[in-house]
């Protein structure tokens, strides 16, 4: 039975914008919700402050529902004084050098804390919250919904959906290894959770009573379909939308998807300490074949001032080109047209 996600998340059609950390816009977040698909907003390392001023930016912009996402603590991430980061600064020399960066000094956190990014968000009560990398508890859960949030958990495996589905959530994005980006993964290894979504999407749907949002590869109507004949109730699609003008990626980044063949992209750890999809270039290359690639998330702030310098500049070889498996089906560069397109492949 295929649930009516429209009825709960109060959209026209099952069509969710995939939250992008980091390249979220509100342009894009406003043209998908405003075209009646359920826009989300990439959340990951803003502080409280920043959150509450992009919820408002996002609620100026449109009245329609809309999501935000937040990364939820796995447990294992290092805090500044837990590393030692002077190898990894001499492996990353080369590239502050080419990005003409000085390499940063040690912060007193590298990232904000959890409950100070949760507390805005409940406070500023959009739509919907999505959560990667965990279960939310109890608490967030009850106080989410009595504020009228509802909340998507995001699932790689049939166990992390069924732990999604015992923890309350409302619904599950069931993201396969074609995705882009950070594989969400909790329960294994990352590298252990490599299901694809045509696998994944019916047994997470066999084992869960909540409605299953299919991501991972999804770009056009027939993936759209296929989610559907998966028993989805819905899609979320992220590479398709990141190659629109809409989206805050670098036209650098919108080039490397729409040059991007099925075999273009691998899945590394080399930019964030986590396993994540993208297309290879000079900084991923440069940091795997150091070997030396320091833990979440001190990688990724490690990372983070030559990615920054390189997005100004608009090169290529020094960002996360982070891209899916569908990358060569990302043809349209609007995200109406992207949009239209998906919704010609949803059941009559
Ligand atoms: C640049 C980028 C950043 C992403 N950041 C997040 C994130 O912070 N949280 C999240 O839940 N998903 C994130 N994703 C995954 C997407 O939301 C989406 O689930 C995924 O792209 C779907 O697969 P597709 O790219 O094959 O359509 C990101 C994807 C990209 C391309």
């Amino acid at each position: 039975m295929t649930h009516d996600l429209t009825d709960l998340l109060g959209i026209d059609a099952p069509i969710v914008l995939g939250p992008f950390g980091g390249l979220s816009s509100i342009a894009l977040t406003f043209a998908v919700s405003e075209l009646g698909g359920l826009g989300s907003y990439g959340l990951y390392g803003y502080s409280a402050e920043r959150i509450r001023d992009t919820i408002a930016q996002l609620r100026a912009a449109t009245a329609k529902p809309i999501a935000v996402n937040l990364w939820l603590p796995t447990g294992d991430e290092v805090v500044p004084a837990d590393v030692d980061l002077a190898p990894s600064l001499a492996a990353l020399a080369p590239l502050y050098e080419a990005a003409g960066v000085a390499p940063p000094s040690t912060p007193a956190a590298f990232l904000p804390a959890i409950d100070e990014q949760l507390e805005a968000v409940l406070d500023a009560a959009p739509a919907v919250l999505s959560v990667v990398f965990g279960v939310p508890d109890a608490a967030l859960v009850a106080a989410a919904h009595a504020r009228g949030i509802r909340i998507l958990g995001t699932a790689t495996s049939v166990a992390e959906a069924r732990a999604l589905e015992a923890a309350g959530v409302d619904a599950i994005v069931a993201t396969g290894a074609e995705a882009a980006g950070h594989r969400v993964s909790f329960l294994r290894p990352a590298e252990d959770s490599l299901v694809g979504t045509f696998a994944l999407v019916p047994q997470v749907v066999d084992a869960v009573g909540v409605p299953v949002i299919a991501a991972g590869g999804v770009a056009d109507r027939r993936g759209v379909a296929a989610a559907f004949a998966l028993g989805a109730s819905g899609v979320q699609v992220g590479t398709a939308f990141l190659r629109t003008r809409q989206s805050a990626a670098t036209d650098v980044h919108r080039r490397a998807i729409a040059a991007a063949a099925d075999t273009d992209t691998v899945l590394t750890r080399a930019m964030s300490g986590r396993l994540a999809r993208g297309i290879p270039n000079r900084a991923m290359l440069t940091i795997e074949t150091s070997g030396v690639i320091a833990p979440f998330p001190a990688q990724n702030w490690l990372t983070a001032v030559f990615r920054a310098a390189a997005a100004a500049t608009g090169d290529g070889e020094l960002l996360s080109l982070w891209a899916g498996q569908a990358a060569a089906l990302a043809v349209r560069e609007d995200a109406a047209d992207v949009f239209a397109e998906l919704a010609a492949g949803l059941p009559a």
